[in-house]
């Protein structure tokens, strides 16, 4: 039954996700009571609605029990700065799933001159091309009587 809680709530009641809270270390009677709320609709929640309904009460004993046995972990969560999050949230909605970059100056700057010379080999290439064509030819033409 718990490997059920646990895939939400982490590991042993230890949870990583910001909107689910860890249930490790907590207090027996608040689980308890928690759970009890959530089965009668006391408390709200679509999630722990949903799990709750099933629970009989020696189920909810057990739960509250074994999570307030766990030991608790810490746990950091890392604010992303607001700016950030409102570009990402842009660039999520502005761009083309597969689009890493939408115009060449987005482009990291060695990236833009690796392009720039390898056109500018081809370019010369092509030219050194045609003037050796040109010359080649020009000389043969002009001595046919
Ligand atoms: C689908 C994900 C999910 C599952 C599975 C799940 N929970 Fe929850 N649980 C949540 C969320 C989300 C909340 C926060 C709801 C709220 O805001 O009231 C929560 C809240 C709780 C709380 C209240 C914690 C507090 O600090 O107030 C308890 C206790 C709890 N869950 C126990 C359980 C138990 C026991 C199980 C297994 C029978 C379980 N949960 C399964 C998502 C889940």
């Amino acid at each position: 039954m718990a490997e059920k809680c646990d895939r939400c709530h982490g590991l042993n009641g230890n949870s990583v996700r910001p909107e689910v809270p860890a249930l490790a270390a907590q207090r027996v009677d608040y689980l308890d009571e928690a759970l009890r709320a959530y089965r009668s609709g006391a408390r709200m929640s679509p999630e722990m609605a949903a799990m709750s309904s099933i629970l009989t009460d020696d189920d909810i004993a057990g739960l509250a029990a074994h999570y307030a046995h766990q030991k608790g972990r810490a746990v950091i969560f890392i604010a992303v700065p607001e700016n950030r999050r409102a570009s990402e949230a842009r660039d999520m909605t502005d761009q083309p799933p597969h689009a890493p970059f939408r115009h060449y100056s987005e482009l990291p700057y060695s990236l833009r001159t690796l392009f720039t010379c390898v056109l500018l080999i081809l370019g010369l290439g092509y030219l050194f091309g045609l003037l050796n064509i040109y010359f080649t030819y020009a000389g043969r033409l002009a001595a046919i009587p």
